[in-house]
């Protein structure tokens, strides 16, 4: 017999059904909850809330685990390579030999830009951080690609994604451009996609430019981590826009834009930010500790937490140790590697931290890589974005392609006034 569990309101009794995920796991479906008590649920901030059902990545919180359609991420850093896991992520299954040529080929083809957008950059500001800059250019892109403007029309989902991947790399690299005052380089199309970024970043006109293999192996690397993480922010985000049946483009800008907050993505450049702040101040990690903890300083060890692992974040792991080999084989010596690995100890040794279940998240390391590469801390968050937009098109994707979706639309518990009338202006106190 199928489970159920019963709740009962106002006198009236439910049984609602339980719904078992593929891992286990059991979610009440209260769906039909306000039709038959007129009562709704309250979670704010969705903490004990499923918006939908997703077949593409498994995550447990307490266990540390993290799957993309089934495979450990583990093994997806070790063996696959960035573009591989986006196949994997948007159409669920690792592409066959003709498959990956084919997805590969195509994003060769796809990255350069319209021409005319490259005058838009002349709009910004130097100054212009590159966020607000991508999620700009990402709308943009609606306006040169009318056709992908119906979200329904599959026929042409395909060349979107992959216009979409391919061009986001070319907009992330000409933002930095601008902001140093160098030329915009072209994507290249004998180099794969890590490479072909490293070099739109880092070439220049006047010389030859080949990426060192080290770095666009860690690069890769960084990409798969951040490729998908189920209903975060940005991907809820994602959701919600696009269940309005907005266009990719609209909706991934939408994404990029809630990436940008510090409490999400935004977080792996206030991490490097905090480490030079401790540098410039001279405070041991004791001393930034003891200001962590006390909750009238309103400061945080920004790259700690996370609202679903309770437990070490598997991604985390597999950075500090990437962190470690890439700076020995680069022969960076990097201090804020030593001051985030001295306060990492000390946090995990302090009962606020560990009461709370409090560890390194994605964030806290991947910056030190960031920087070992050369990438500018105000492009750390674009480079997030980078890696997750995989994930982002696959659950757009999954929502467009389930004949059961609908609009996006929360409900309320209303606390304003009751019933209250139009007062004339002569008449107002
Ligand atoms: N430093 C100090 N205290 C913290 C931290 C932190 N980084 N994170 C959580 N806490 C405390 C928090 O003050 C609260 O304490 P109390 O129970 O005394 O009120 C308790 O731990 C529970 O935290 P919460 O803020 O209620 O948890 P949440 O699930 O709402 O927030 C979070 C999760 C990630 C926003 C939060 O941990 C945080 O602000 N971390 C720092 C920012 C960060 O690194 N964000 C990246 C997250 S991972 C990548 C991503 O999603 O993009």
């Amino acid at each position: 017999m199928a489970e159920t569990a019963r709740l009962s309101v106002n006198g009236v009794d439910l049984d609602l059904p339980i719904i078992t995920g593929s891992e286990g796991e059991k979610a009440i479906d209260v769906a039909s909850l306000r039709a038959k008590t007129g009562a709704v649920t309250l979670d704010p901030a969705f903490m004990n809330t499923a918006s939908t059902s997703s077949a593409i990545t498994f995550l447990d919180g307490e266990k540390g685990i993290l799957r993309y359609r089934g495979i450990p991420i583990e093994e997806l850093g070790e063996h696959s390579t960035f573009i591989e896991t986006a196949y994997l992520l948007i159409y669920g299954h690792l592409p066959n030999p003709t498959e990956k040529q084919k997805f590969e080929f195509a994003l060769t083809r796809h990255s350069m830009i319209h021409e005319d957008m490259k005058r838009f950059f002349d709009g910004f500001p130097m100054t212009a951080h590159p966020m607000a800059i991508l999620s700009a250019m990402v709308t943009s892109l609606s306006s040169f690609y009318p056709y992908a403007l119906d979200a329904k029309a599959d026929e042409y989902r395909d060349i979107t994604i992959i216009r979409l991947i391919a061009k986001l790399a070319t907009l992330a690299a000409f933002s930095y451009k601008k902001s140093i005052g160098h030329p915009f380089m072209y994507p290249r199309n004998n180099l794969d996609y890590c490479a072909n970024f490293m070099h739109m970043m880092f070439a220049v006109p006047a010389e030859d430019y080949v990426a060192d293999p080290v770095a666009v192996k860690a690069l890769n690397l960084l990409l798969i981590l951040h490729a998908d993480h189920e209903q975060n922010c940005s991907t809820s985000t994602v959701r919600i826009v696009g269940s309005a049946q907005t266009n990719l483009f609209a909706s991934i800008s939408a994404g990029i834009c809630a990436l940008w907050g510090p409490l999400h993505g935004g977080a792996n450049q206030e991490v490097v930010e905090m480490l030079t702040d401790i540098k410039v101040k001279g405070l041991t990690a004791k001393q930034f500790i003891d200001q962590v903890k006390d909750k009238k300083s309103g400061v945080k060890l920004m790259g700690f937490g996370h609202r679903v692992y309770k437990n070490f974040d598997p991604r985390a792991k597999i950075i500090k140790k990437a962190c470690d080999d890439l700076l020995i084989k680069l022969g960076i010596k990097d201090p804020m590697l030593d001051m985030a690995k001295e306060l990492e100890e000390a946090a995990l040794s302090d009962p606020y931290f560990i009461e709370r279940k409090l560890y390194p998240n994605v964030d806290f390391y991947s910056g030190i890589i960031y920087r070992a590469l050369g990438i500018p801390t105000q492009m750390f968050t674009v480079m997030f974005a980078l890696g997750r937009l995989p994930g982002w098109i696959a659950h757009w994707k999954e929502m467009m392609e389930d004949a059961s979706t609908k609009i996006g639309r929360p409900r309320q518990v209303y606390t304003g006034p009751t019933l209250n009338h139009y007062v004339p202006l002569d008449k107002r106190a």
